[in-house]
């Protein structure tokens, strides 16, 4: 039954958002992932004049610690909130340190033209000038849009509204913590209203071909950090603890340390895939047929070692074909 009002259902996974501070003015140090989603929506005037808000409490971690089995209950829920007629849009709160991740695997798996929005807190709850309850209004607000309507996950923060595809998060401390780099943010939420600017053009939700439902694990997928005076043993060692794949996270345009390549040449050989990513944050790194490229080495287009493992996992539960897992990141 609708009500007049649009019905926004947000789940809580804990964060900083939910945290606690033993002083209220050192927002550095907190119990994450305290609070209840109802305590977190009960801080938050002016809710209910926007949405009819329902909470649910899926997990309470810190981000750091977030997990595969998290990201399916989130999947599954999402997808049951997509099929159901009393539900107009979807919230996320989630820890911001590993939130674009989550973000973009939501953007992948989860079948809906509803408005998803994640968002998060970079200080404790009880804080002086805490951000979560700011970041919660501007969430349920998007969710409850239309404008937000089949525009794939947004991670909605400090008033800026992000495609999970290109939010990264920038800063370790200020409550400005997301980005686009090279891309910018889809708009900017003004006073609970959703101004947005542009989209991704890139395949996400209902118009994705991924489906995790029947799934309980994903590929396993190592992210090695590339570095002046890099040796091999990494890399070595993850195709010997049954990697399915690497993500490279190289220097400049995804380059790979002369000691390290034979390592990379022997893992293709062996059947792992790998993505050569770049970790200078931003960019563009096209697929190349290099030597490496000629082994099947996949290259990340301007994915982030991180959103690149994510879609690495989730096109190798599907194929372990280097082409087609090139055309995903040509894709998504
Ligand atoms: C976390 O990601 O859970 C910790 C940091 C945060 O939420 O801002």
């Amino acid at each position: 039954m609708h009500s007049a009002k649009p019905a926004v259902l947000i789940l809580a996974t804990g964060g900083t958002i939910a945290g606690q501070a033993a002083d209220e003015v050192k927002s550095s140090s907190y119990a994450s992932g305290v609070l209840d989603v109802g305590s977190l929506l009960a801080a938050v005037p002016g809710l209910a004049a926007v949405a009819e808000v329902r909470g649910e409490q899926v997990a309470g971690i810190g981000s750091e610690d977030m997990t595969e089995e998290v990201w399916f209950k989130l999947a599954t829920r999402l997808n049951r909130a997509a099929r159901d007629p009393g539900v107009d849009g979807t919230v996320v709160l989630h820890g911001t340190d590993t939130m674009e991740e989550t973000a973009y695997f939501l953007n992948l798996v989860v079948k809906t033209e509803k408005p998803l929005a994640l968002t998060g807190a970079m200080r404790p709850a009880n804080a002086v000038g805490a951000d979560g309850p700011r970041n919660i209004f501007n969430a349920v607000s998007l969710a409850a849009s239309r404008a937000a309507r089949g525009m794939g996950a947004l991670i909605v923060f400090n008033d800026r509204v992000f495609a999970a595809r290109e939010a990264t998060k920038l800063d370790a401390m200020n409550v400005d913590a997301f980005g686009s780099p090279g891309l910018g943010p889809l708009g900017c939420m003004v006073d609970g209203k959703a101004h947005l600017y542009r989209k991704s053009l890139r395949r996400h939700t209902s118009n994705s071909e991924f489906d995790v439902s029947g799934l309980e694990t994903l590929p396993r997928v190592e992210i090695i950090y590339g570095h002046a005076g890099q040796r091999p043993e990494l890399v070595e060692a993850a195709v010997r603890l049954g990697a399915r794949g690497i993500v490279h996270a190289g220097v400049g345009a995804a380059n790979i340390h002369v000691a390290v390549k034979p390592a990379i040449i022997e893992a293709r050989r062996k059947g792992v895939a790998v993505v050569a990513a770049s970790r200078t944050g931003g960019g563009t790194v096209p697929a190349r047929r290099d030597e490496l490229g000629e082994l099947g080495v996949v290259y990340p287009d301007n994915l982030n070692p991180q959103k690149s493992r994510v879609l690495l996992q989730l096109a190798l539960a599907r194929t372990s074909d280097p082409e087609a897992i090139q055309e995903c990141f040509a894709t998504y």
